[in-house]
């Protein structure tokens, strides 16, 4: 049986996007994987975090977890900080990748901006830190949404510059699992921004936790385009949106990924049921297959974080396993680095 490592970071506002790029897949992996969930907190302050909402933030990706169908006897879920093997294998990597590698990552501009100098340090070996997380447990798949495509096969680098430059096969090769109708969420307010946790509007995504209202506002006021909705040439063979379509309705697109996603159809079903409609009617059908799927998840999440004893039984449990698993790769890398134990 494989392996699963994914994590999610507690900086407030999951969204959409988190949860059909890469939560709701989370779930489904669990039959056929040992399964392991993580907060990470040592991610989310790379930018600095309020520590009063921090706590409250790792609570509610814990309660989102659960909430969504993670099982947390079966699969393992916990906080990042709390296994130090992370940080210590971190260390390790820092000193496995080169700068240039580092230098290419396009998250790290994105989120640097202009602002490059000023950006933590911590911000800039991120990914570092995520390799860490992956390999610390040597997952051999990681389910995640398009956007982490490019960290993983850093990742992969890393492991096998490890494992060239101590002359061993340690570390997996890990495989992303990026799939499903949904696996890159557009802003509902500009079709070629990602759905963002960061995104100032709050109308741009869809919280899991907002409310049916609101969910029926932020689909009501979704940006759109005066044509009505595509036929079925807009895709190609592989059942992708032709390119060229994207780039000229990429809110379309997006409405349309959303609607295929949450009513769990492939695209073309999804677009054979709705060819021809105006958005008015469009935006009605995709507001109740989103109150339908995402509301029962939001009440639960509520109902899970007004009672944060339970969550926090759960995260401890997790920790202790997470750590039985790391405890002992983390002393074989040390075995294979040269560190002395005397
Ligand atoms: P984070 O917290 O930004 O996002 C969590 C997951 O949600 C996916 N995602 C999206 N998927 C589709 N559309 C979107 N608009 C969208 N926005 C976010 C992300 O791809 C991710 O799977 N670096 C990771 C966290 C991490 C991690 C790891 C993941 C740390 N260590 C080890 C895997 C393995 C991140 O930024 O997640």
């Amino acid at each position: 049986m494989g392996r699963i490592f994914s994590g999610v970071q507690p900086t407030g506002n999951l969204h959409l996007g988190n949860y059909l790029g890469a939560i709701r897949n989370f779930v489904q992996l669990q039959g056929d994987y040992e399964c392991i969930y993580c907060v990470v907190d040592l991610h989310a302050i790379t930018l600095w975090q309020d520590p009063t909402k921090l706590r409250a933030q790792t609570r509610e990706i814990a309660a989102a977890f659960i909430a969504a169908g993670i099982d947390p006897i079966n699969s393992i879920i916990f906080n990042q900080s709390q296994v130090p093997a992370h940080a210590e294998l971190a260390w390790i990597f820092n000193c496995v990748a080169r700068m240039g590698w580092l230098n290419r990552m396009t998250q790290f501009k994105d989120k640097a901006g202009k602002h490059r100098e000023n950006a933590s340090v911590g911000l800039y070996v991120y990914p570092d830190l995520m390799a860490a997380d992956i390999l610390t447990y040597k997952a051999t798949h990681v389910p995640v949404g398009e956007d982490q495509k490019q960290h993983l096969e850093l990742t992969r680098d890393i492991a096998q510059k490890f494992n060239n430059d101590f002359e061993t096969d340690f570390f997996p090769l890990t495989e992303p699992l990026i799939f499903g109708a949904a696996t890159r969420v557009m802003s509902l307010r500009d079709g070629s921004k990602k759905m963002s946790k960061s995104e100032e509007s709050d109308l741009s995504r869809i919280n899991m936790t907002d409310t049916d209202d609101e969910i029926a506002k932020k689909i009501r006021k979704a940006k759109t385009d005066p044509d009505p909705l595509p036929g079925l040439d807009c895709l190609i063979e592989n059942g992708q949106f032709e390119p060229a379509f994207e780039r000229a309705r990429p809110e379309a697109a997006n409405l349309i990924s959303i609607y295929a996603a949450l009513a769990g159809v492939s695209l073309s079903a999804a677009i054979g049921e709705t060819e021809g409609q105006q958005f008015s009617d469009f935006k009605r059908l995709l507001t109740d297959v989103a109150v339908e799927k995402l509301a029962p998840i939001g009440s639960e999440m509520r109902r899970l974080q007004d009672a944060p004893d339970h969550l926090d039984e759960i995260l401890r449990d997790g920790r202790q396993r997470a750590n039985a698993i790391a405890q002992p790769i983390l002393q074989d890398v040390h075995q294979i680095v040269g560190f002395l134990r005397p």
